[in-house]
């Protein structure tokens, strides 16, 4: 569940132990290669997060989350071993480091939110990304409030399709 209320950053923070914990889970991540084509900056300075927010058109939870961490793809890495294919296998790698980030985030009980919608070129500068880096999300991560429905699913059938589409 994607969770977007934060109130009390400053008095529910996200401890050293669990961050290490939780990028700890990330590492063991499958990746292309096993090149582990992807980057992690970890933002808790209140401005950054204000800059990011602005970012991401001004989501609130950006600014209010504890922790945001702004996962990258590293398109050098993955490319130097796999030339063009190595675009898709660093976002890739980027996007299953972040997942199990979130699924660790859980068994801690805290809350996430992905957040894929932010101009990228706003996010390199505020962080400093190297051009080779690309910004996939920004997980927000934080003790929060839980939505009180759940968010609608397709029917799974919609999905899934027998020996043939
Ligand atoms: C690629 C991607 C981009 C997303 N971007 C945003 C976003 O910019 N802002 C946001 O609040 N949620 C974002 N989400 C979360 C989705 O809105 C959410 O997962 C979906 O509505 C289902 O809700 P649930 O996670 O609560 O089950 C994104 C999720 C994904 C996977």
């Amino acid at each position: 569940m994607s969770v977007r209320e934060y109130n009390d950053a400053e008095e529910n923070p996200v401890t050293d132990e669990e961050m290490e914990y939780i990028l700890r889970c990330a590492q063991r991540a499958p990746s292309a290669g096993n090149l582990e084509s992807w980057d992690v900056v970890i933002v808790t300075d209140e401005s950054v997060k204000e800059e990011l927010s602005d970012a991401a058109f001004g989501q609130e939870h950006i600014r209010k989350a504890p922790v945001i961490l702004a996962v990258c793809a590293n398109y050098v890495r993955s490319m130097s071993q796999y030339g063009e294919r190595g675009i898709l296998y660093a976002v890739e790698d980027a996007s299953i480091a972040a997942t199990y980030m979130m699924l660790a985030a859980h068994t801690l009980r805290l809350h996430t939110c992905w957040t894929g919608a932010f101009d990228d070129e706003h996010v390199s500068e505020t962080l400093g990304l190297l051009k080779h880096a690309r910004p996939v999300v920004l997980l927000a991560v934080g003790h929060g409030v839980l939505p009180e429905q759940r968010a609608e699913r397709m029917d799974i059938s919609e999905h899934i399709h027998e020996e043939y589409w």
